[in-house]
């Protein structure tokens, strides 16, 4: 940044191209500062050289929650959020959920491209022959309480999965990073199902290697004595898709969690487990589950109306499922979740509560109260549904959104770990405590 010390107004350079510069008056020196403008975004270090005197820190900004702050450069996921556009690496999430699997895109998330044929044979094969884990790790989930939350046995066996591969720490080894990635995607489908059995009380099904990877999942989870386990191909392409919505979404939570906890250096499992543990929160994975309480408390569509009306007075109660913080228009994940659960549905036969959901969609997209606040559907709202009718509990849909976002944590791992600007994470505070004061004890 370079300092003049004029008192001129600033002015817009450029206001397409994200590129220009900033003036800054300082009213307490009256020093003016202007401060370079890349990507439409300014660099909260060169702020530092603002000071009201010479024994002055500089000057900080104070952002709680990341509402404005870029913490990184990333090629990987691209969202408007105004205009509802969702691109991995610049392929749009509707071509990509008609036409990928779920394997393609985790290669395409992690390596830029899509794959050619044997790129994509090798990955699938990588990563299907490791599918096993260790039989301790098996023991270890044995351990847990009969009615343990499967995301408690999730976070905790792929922090344990650290310990079995000691070498994962070598991460600026490409080799090393490489193994731990593919057994991280392998292994966390496994882990997950082994949950799944356990809290069921039923014996844990080995992965079966000839399966594709959602075909091999829902197996896992539901064969009991059948020697094989044929999974249906519309629940088993709807699992694909929905693991392909879910599998990134730029700078959220627990992305912003692996990211942080990576860039300490740590090894891949203790960073990933590290995500799991924030999409637990019921503020970032668990809405979906919100939203069948939801419909159930509703009960009947003819209770839509006053539930709508108690929702727009403020009473505390939200529409789950609808609104985003940074889709202000509809969800597009959301438009092919509702395809697809039309499909499911119509497997499984038509469910009272997606007809509610439907209603309840229908009215507030009408009402001006969710028009002006630009509160659309957002993923969470029919997923639920879709989980559900697939036979899984509530407390397990968390789990398979985890499953897929693993391999967009990786990828952004990666990303962050190769990015020569960043640094272990480490933000700075307002003090608000005690000045220096001397001790006394307060024990007599
Ligand atoms: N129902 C009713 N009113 C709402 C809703 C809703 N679902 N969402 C936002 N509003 C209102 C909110 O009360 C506020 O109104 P006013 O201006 O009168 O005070 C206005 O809309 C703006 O909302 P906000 O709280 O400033 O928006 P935000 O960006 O902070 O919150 C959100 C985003 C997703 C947390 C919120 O929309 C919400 O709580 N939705 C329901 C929960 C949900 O479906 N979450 C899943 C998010 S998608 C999955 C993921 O990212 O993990």
């Amino acid at each position: 940044m370079t300092k003049t010390q004029t008192d001129a107004t600033a002015q817009p350079k450029s206001s397409t191209t994200g590129e220009g510069s900033l003036e800054i008056r300082d009213s307490r020196t009256g020093k003016t500062y202007t401060v370079p403008i890349t990507d439409g975004t300014i660099r909260a270090l060169d702020l530092r050289a603002i000071k009201a005197g010479d024994d002055d820190f500089g000057m900080m900004t104070y952002d709680p929650a990341f509402m404005n702050t870029a913490s990184c450069r990333s090629a990987i996921t691209f969202i408007d959020g105004d205009k509802g556009i969702l691109r991995y690496r610049g392929y749009p999430i509707e071509q990509l959920a008609e036409k990928a699997t779920f394997l393609e895109v985790a290669f395409l998330l992690r390596n830029g491209e899509l794959p050619d044929r044997e790129e994509y044979d090798k990955w699938v094969h990588d990563i299907t022959f490791h599918t096993y884990v260790h039989e301790n790790v098996r023991k270890f989930l044995e351990g847990f309480r009969y009615d343990a939350h499967p995301m408690s046995m999730l976070c905790s066996s792929v922090a344990a999965l650290s310990s079995f591969y000691p070498t994962a720490n070598d991460i600026f080894n490409p080799q090393e990073r490489h193994i731990s990635m593919i057994r991280l995607l392998a292994k966390v489908p496994t882990l997950a199902a082994f949950s799944y059995r356990h809290v069921k009380g039923l014996p844990f099904v080995y992965p079966d290697n000839d399966l594709s990877y959602t075909e091999n999942m829902l197996a896992m989870v539901a064969r009991m004595t059948e020697p094989k386990y044929q999974a249906h191909p519309v629940m088993a392409r709807a699992l694909e898709v929905l693991f392909i919505l879910h599998a990134d979404h730029e700078q959220n939570c627990s992305t912003s969690a692996v990211r942080g906890v990576g860039s300490s250096q740590v090894d891949p499992f203790s960073a990933v487990a590290a995500g799991i543990a924030a999409l637990f929160g019921p503020l970032h994975g668990g809405a979906n589950e919100q939203v069948l309480h939801m419909i159930k408390d509703i009960g009947d569509k003819k209770n839509i109306p006053a539930f709508i009306e108690g929702v727009k007075g403020g009473k505390g109660q939200k529409l789950m499922g609808f609104g985003h913080r940074v889709y202000k228009s509809y969800d597009p994940r959301a438009k092919i979740v509702k395809k697809l659960a039309y499909e499911v549905f119509e497997v499984t036969g038509m469910d009272r509560d997606l007809e509610i959901a439907l209603e309840l969609e229908r009215i507030a997209l009408e009402d001006e109260y969710f028009v002006s606040r630009k509160l659309y559907p957002n993923v969470d709202f029919y997923t639920g549904l879709i989980y559900r009718a697939m036979g899984f509990p509530t407390e397990y849909f968390t789990v398979l959104f985890a499953i897929a976002r693993t391999a967009g944590w990786l990828a952004q791992w990666e990303e962050m770990l190769l990015d020569k600007e960043q640094k272990i994470s480490r933000p700075r505070q307002i003090f608000t405590g005690h000045d220096e004061r001397p001790y006394r004890s307060r024990l007599l």
